[in-house]
């Protein structure tokens, strides 16, 4: 039931039938009534605003006569039928709601859009891949950054370069050469809001409706997304233990290739020198740009660096993407696009209109880390602890599984991904709800092919994880697996 809340104590302190009359007739056309569409009685009215009944009285006749509510003797008032069936009386009458109609670019989002699911708490292990274990933050180092950035007094307070701070530009174009070999321009550096925002960046900027781009397949789901929300077409170009196979270039017309050749996302492959420069020089006889996405690159185990693309091309039609997602955290939401000297203007541009730069407190927080040598020996201490983390998955799933189980690209990252080869693909969603009911998050790599090349019987016939074990502590890792065989066994055992 609605309620008038108003008790105006002006002129005589008491609320007049007028203003009872508007104050109901709102509250009705603002649908504050519920379903059964019941007012006060006028008694109970009177009492709630501490007026006479007659007062209340004259307030329902009037709007009885104008259509608002149905008044019947010895009954509560009612609204009337024709304001809850959206107004036939002309009073009340209100035009049609019609639903606004979505740009193309909304429709081809609502029609595909990317998935957010809520992560799933109180498991004994979580091997989702992409959160990072809380104990591993720097709060210390980060804490004494982030509040000397909030706590001087700024120089201006004025918009700064959409390309990003100066200080941190310069800071990150030392590390970029330091620690990957990528040489650049201060000038060809733009901060963004974490690698998706450079992603959407580079899809705005490189691709029109109906245009094609080649994507890794399996691969990264988001940057699918971002793409083909352009109306852009992808091409799933196949992967194997090396990445992606170049040689199936040949004759492919695109106009932009995305590919995380350090460590390709999900299977792990490491692109092999040769597959590095015919990839790059397709992209110089097609005319495209090819994206590299350095994800998690300061994760190697067991592999040699391998150069950058950039650092191969000069970055003459690269556009190389790193991110702290991997490192400090995936909720600061920074990352850094090295963008060719004859784009910069137009990144500049998109990244302004997009939203104005990035937060200048957490650019400068950064800058003084990377400064001050304490982001380097976070960076040390995350690959040690990863490294452990690695580790202690590889020897539980070895334990638990013996040679049941095939690893994949495991000389890098943060993540692995783990063949079942004796499991049909068809018993995948059993294992995944029979893990999950025994405490355990798994996630299989079969979401992340592109259904369209595969069809239904060419993607993998088996299940495979992508295992992620970044967040999670050695017991828990051993756990987990422990807990992963019994839902094996299960389903095995059918
Ligand atoms: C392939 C790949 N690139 C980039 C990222 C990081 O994205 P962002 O920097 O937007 O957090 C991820 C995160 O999981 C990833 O898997």
């Amino acid at each position: 039931m609605g309620q008038i809340k108003e008790h105006p104590k002006r002129d005589s302190g008491r609320m007049g039938a007028r203003r009872i009359y508007e104050a109901l007739r709102d509250q009705i056309l603002g649908r504050t009534y519920g379903t059964d569409g019941l007012l006060p009685s006028s008694r109970a009215l009177a009492g709630e605003l501490g007026v006479s009944r007659s007062t209340v009285t004259v307030a329902y006749e009037q709007l009885a006569a104008e259509g608002f509510i149905d008044v019947r003797h010895g009954a509560r008032p009612r609204v009337a039928r024709s304001v809850v069936d959206g107004g036939k009386s002309h009073a009340v009458s209100r035009p049609p709601t019609r639903s606004v109609p979505l740009s193309e670019f909304g429709e081809r989002l609502r029609k595909d859009p990317p998935r957010w699911t809520e992560p799933l708490r109180d498991l004994v292990a979580n091997f989702r891949y992409g959160d990072l274990s809380p104990a591993d933050f720097p709060v210390l180092a980060w804490k004494k950054a982030i509040v000397a950035a909030v706590t001087r007094r700024p120089e201006r307070l004025a918009y700064d370069d959409p390309c990003g701070a100066l200080r941190l530009r310069t800071a990150l174009q030392g590390y970029l050469w330091r620690s990957r070999s990528v040489r650049c321009d201060v000038d060809q550096i733009v901060v963004v809001n974490g690698s998706q925002q450079g992603l959407d960046l580079c899809a705005r900027l490189l691709l029109d409706v109906g245009d094609r781009f080649v994507m890794e397949d399996p691969g990264y789901l988001m940057a699918r997304h971002t793409f083909a929300a352009t109306g852009a077409i992808a091409v799933p170009i196949p992967v194997d233990g090396d990445g992606l196979e170049t040689e199936r270039l040949a004759g492919v017309e695109a106009r932009l290739a995305y590919v995380t050749p350090s460590h390709q996302y999900p299977l792990g492959g490491v692109l092999p020198i040769a597959r590095r420069h015919q990839l790059l020089a397709w992209a110089r006889q097609s005319g495209a740009c090819v994206i590299e996405d350095d994800y998690d690159s300061e994760y190697r185990y067991d592999t040699k660096p391998v150069p950058p693309l950039h650092a191969l091309e000069e970055g003459h039609n690269v556009v190389y993407l790193g991110t702290i997602s991997k490192t400090l955290s995936p909720t600061l939401r920074i990352g850094y696009l090295v963008v060719p000297a004859a784009l910069r203007s137009a990144f500049a541009a998109a990244k302004q209109i997009m939203d104005r730069h990035t937060s200048l407190a957490e650019q400068d927080a950064l800058a003084s880390m990377l400064e001050s040598g304490a982001y380097d020996s976070h960076v040390k201490r995350a690959r040690r602890r990863n490294a452990e983390r690695r580790q202690a998955l590889l020897e539980a799933l070895h334990r638990r599984f013996g040679d049941r189980v095939r690893i994949e690209g495991a000389a890098a990252g943060l993540h692995v991904v783990a063949w079942f080869d004796g499991l049909p693909q068809a018993s995948e969603e059993a294992l995944i709800r029979t893990a999950r009911s025994k405490g355990v998050g798994i996630y299989p790599v079969s979401a992340l092919y592109d259904r369209r090349r595969h069809g239904r019987r060419a993607r993998p016939d088996a299940v495979g994880l992508v295992m992620g074990y970044s967040a999670l502590e050695a017991r828990q890792i051993d756990r987990g697996c422990k807990l992963l065989a019994a839902a094996v066994e299960e389903i095995e055992a059918g």
